[in-house]
């Protein structure tokens, strides 16, 4: 087990989208902190193989689509009924589909992917500062992408919501710093997860993709989540509305 090394033993943390990847290793480090941790994702069964797996009593997992509002407010308020506060809200959630040029896309495309990206990143976010602010303070943390800071299509509308995350980060973090809230983000390059396993699982792909990042490898989870729980931690109570970019120096050549 990892050691607890970011103070945040019995902090309630909340992280959307934990049932795998990225959200997995972040539920199982701060478990593994001694925090309280409950977890959203939509499907139940990825929710209860997340469970069996950190296998402890200081979790919570509970089914939450984070584009439904009435889903996330029951989430937030199970969660505060489980642990009697939130000091930790991580944006975890997201995904893309590829998507035609904008001038092809229909409707119902964009505004699923805006949805799951940025609504839902709101959604909870409202919630969490509501709490937060009631309670003297608190960390919220959003996930967004190198995708916010390069248009590559065709993932065009994934990087437009993600972009829209980092703006939404300034914003919560001057509305919210008088309150003790500090809103940071943090903007992965590709990690190994299976949302980005259609590019690394072809050796060309992955050793082209590679080709390009300075550190010459690809992110593993842990390469975001040590990040997420310097944001979570006390260290970091005088930084808001940043970005860190965690991309082993791809954005810098
Ligand atoms: N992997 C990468 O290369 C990469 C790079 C840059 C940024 N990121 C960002 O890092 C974050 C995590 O990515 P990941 O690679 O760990 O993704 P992942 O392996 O696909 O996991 C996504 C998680 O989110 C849940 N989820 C998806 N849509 C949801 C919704 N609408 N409501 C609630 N839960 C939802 C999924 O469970 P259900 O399917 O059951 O809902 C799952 O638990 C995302 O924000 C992603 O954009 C990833």
């Amino acid at each position: 087990m990892a050691m607890a090394v970011y103070g945040l033993k019995d902090k309630v943390a909340l992280v959307t989208g934990g049932s795998r990847g990225i959200g997995l290793d972040l539920a199982r480090r701060l478990l593994a902190e001694g925090a309280k941790v409950a977890i959203c994702a939509r499907k139940a069964e990825g929710l209860s193989a997340a469970a069996e797996e950190l296998a402890s009593d200081n979790l919570l997992a509970v089914p939450c689509h984070v584009a439904k509002e009435d889903q996330v407010a029951a989430l937030f308020a199970q969660a505060k009924e489980a642990f009697g506060r939130l000091d930790i809200l991580v944006n975890n959630v997201g995904m893309n589909l590829f998507t035609p040029g904008l001038a092809e896309t229909e409707l119902a495309l964009w505004q699923k992917i805006v949805d799951s990206n940025l609504t839902g990143s709101f959604l909870c976010a409202r919630e969490a500062a509501r709490l937060m602010r009631g309670q003297g303070g608190g960390k919220i943390i959003n996930v967004s992408s190198t995708a916010a800071h390069r248009a590559a299509p065709p993932m065009g509308i994934y990087g437009i919501a993600k972009a829209a995350i980092e703006m939404m980060t300034k914003v919560l973090a001057a509305e919210l710093a008088g309150d003790q809230v500090q809103v940071n983000a943090v903007a992965p390059g590709m990690v190994k997860t299976g949302f980005s396993q259609p590019f690394w699982s072809n050796q060309d792909k992955h050793d082209q993709i590679t080709a390009r990042i300075p550190a010459g490898r690809l992110a593993e989870t842990g390469d975001v989540v040590e990040p997420v729980l310097f944001l979570a931690s006390d260290a970091a109570s005088y930084i808001t509305g940043q970005t860190i970019l965690v991309d082993g120096g791809s954005s810098i050549v």
